[in-house]
């Protein structure tokens, strides 16, 4: 159960009186005390650039290369914008390129480093307050205490180890029997940490509900939630590279470029659109599907140990965007059966945050809304498990800070997730999704 992440530092573990689990990290740096270096982002800018033309994609395309682009989002149609990270060297030949071609654009972050030590916690306290981003290993602890705290309620499970030998855990959060299920894995996405942040805050929601919707589905619905399924990417990107995408597995020959995109490993169409064959590409599929060990145990663990017919909603969990995306990925020019009730059950989702918090979120297909994928954990979750609903949601925000959304907005995400989730199962409810073993 230790985290590998935490090797030759020291850690004392004081239980207090009830309450927190206290953690004092005696060398908190990591990275620091095994004397790896951390990549550095010093004056790199994050440019949201709105694409409006043909004319506008070649031309960012041909300097993609030469200018050193880093993507975080990618524009799909002509009046969206793409998001991109460049280093302080080419900033301004872009600059001059983007003004004689009169593109408009802004400077969403002006030095992506600052920002990142701003988000550093001062001091580790290991407590789980959400208003500041924790490490796998604070995470862990955490869940100790619950699996302490809550023996009737949750039973804890692992699905195996990463590739580096850390273990992945989750939790299920059952009243009673013969509850249908929702299964949301997190965190695949090594740099999204809200996704993790926002999740263990779910799971606090309901484990103490602050209101009769949330427990509810507290009592009604089994929980399966893996908070941090990319458990060594999640420890590289707070040890050494913030912005770390992908798994640790090298599959590269030269041993250049590291890690599978997780979410491209997944055993439906497997690199058929929106994934890649380089190893050095952010959405490297991987050599073979389920080559990557996270991928392979958590689609075993789902088959071997949850009973069939039980799971009524995945969820796969990411930032950054504010959408619901369900199959297809891998094609515009068809839709799954299940669409008209993947649609009504992720409106039910959007409705509750506009309601509440005035939040939008934008729904349909990844490939008709988003960018195709194939390999991804709800094709899977549809295409090979039969579940009904399944989605990836990405969260907060738009791209005014994107993957480096600010330690502030974790509780107002947590709160939104709630509600989109309450949102969500009356939804299913109404047709009737978790009324019998499949809906048909
Ligand atoms: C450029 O974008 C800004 C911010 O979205 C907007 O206010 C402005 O009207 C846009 N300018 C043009 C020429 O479209
Ligand atoms: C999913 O449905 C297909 C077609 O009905 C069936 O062949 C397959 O065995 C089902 N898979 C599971 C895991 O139930
Ligand atoms: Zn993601």
């Amino acid at each position: 159960m230790s985290d590998r992440s935490s090797k030759g530092s020291q850690q004392i573990v004081v239980r207090s009186r009830g309450m927190h689990l206290k953690i004092v990290l005696l060398l908190a740096c990591l990275g620091l005390a095994k004397g790896v270096e951390q990549v550095r982002y010093d004056n790199y800018r994050l440019y949201k650039v709105r694409i409006d033309d043909e004319q506008h994609y070649e031309l960012l395309n041909a300097n993609e290369k030469t200018l050193k682009f880093n993507n975080w989002q990618e524009a799909r149609h002509p009046g969206e914008s793409s998001d991109i990270m460049l280093p302080p060297e080419s900033q301004k030949a872009f600059e001059n390129l983007l003004k004689s071609n009169n593109f408009n654009y802004s400077i969403k972050i002006n030095n992506v480093q600052r920002l990142i030590d701003g988000q550093r916690p001062k001091l580790r306290t290991g407590h789980m307050e959400w208003t500041q981003y924790h490490t796998l290993a604070e995470i862990y602890a955490w869940l100790d205490e619950l699996e302490a705290r809550y023996p009737h309620i949750i039973t804890p499970f692992t699905i195996g180890k990463s590739y580096e030998g850390r273990i992945i855990r989750g939790i299920k959060i059952s009243h009673k029997p013969g509850n249908g299920a929702v299964f949301i894995e997190s965190n695949i996405h090594a740099r999204e940490w809200i996704t993790s942040a926002s999740i263990t805050y779910f799971i606090d929601e309901l484990l103490v509900p602050r209101n009769p919707a949330v427990r509810d589905i507290a009592q009604n619905v089994d929980w399966y939630i893996i908070p941090v399924l990319n458990v060594d990417g999640f420890s590289y990107s707070h040890e050494v590279e913030r912005l770390w995408r992908k798994s640790r597995l090298p599959s590269d020959p030269t041993g250049e470029c590291i890690g599978t995109d997780l979410n491209r490993n997944f055993d439906y169409r497997w690199m058929v659109i929106g994934a890649s064959d380089d190893p050095c590409s952010q959405t490297y599929a991987g050599p073979f599907a389920e080559s990557d060990p996270e991928i392979s145990q958590l689609t075993s663990y789902i088959n071997n140990h949850i009973p069939d017919g039980t799971i009524k909603i995945y969820i796969s969990l990411h930032s950054y965007g504010q959408y619901l995306l369900s199959p297809w990925g891998h094609t515009a020019e068809e839709f799954p059966a299940h669409y008209p009730q993947m649609m009504g059950v992720a409106k039910g989702f959007a409705d509750a945050l506009i309601r509440r918090y005035g939040t939008v979120f934008t729904y349909g297909s990844s490939a008709t809304t988003l960018y195709p994928v194939s390999g991804s954990g709800k094709e899977w979750a549809y295409g090979v498990m039969n579940i009904t609903i399944p989605y990836t949601i990405e969260l907060r925000d738009k791209g005014d800070f994107g993957f480096l959304l600010p330690p502030e907005d974790i509780i107002p995400v947590g709160r939104e997730v709630t509600e989109g989730f309450v949102g969500m199962i009356a939804a299913a409810r109404g047709i009737g999704v978790f009324d019998s073993l499949d809906l048909k």
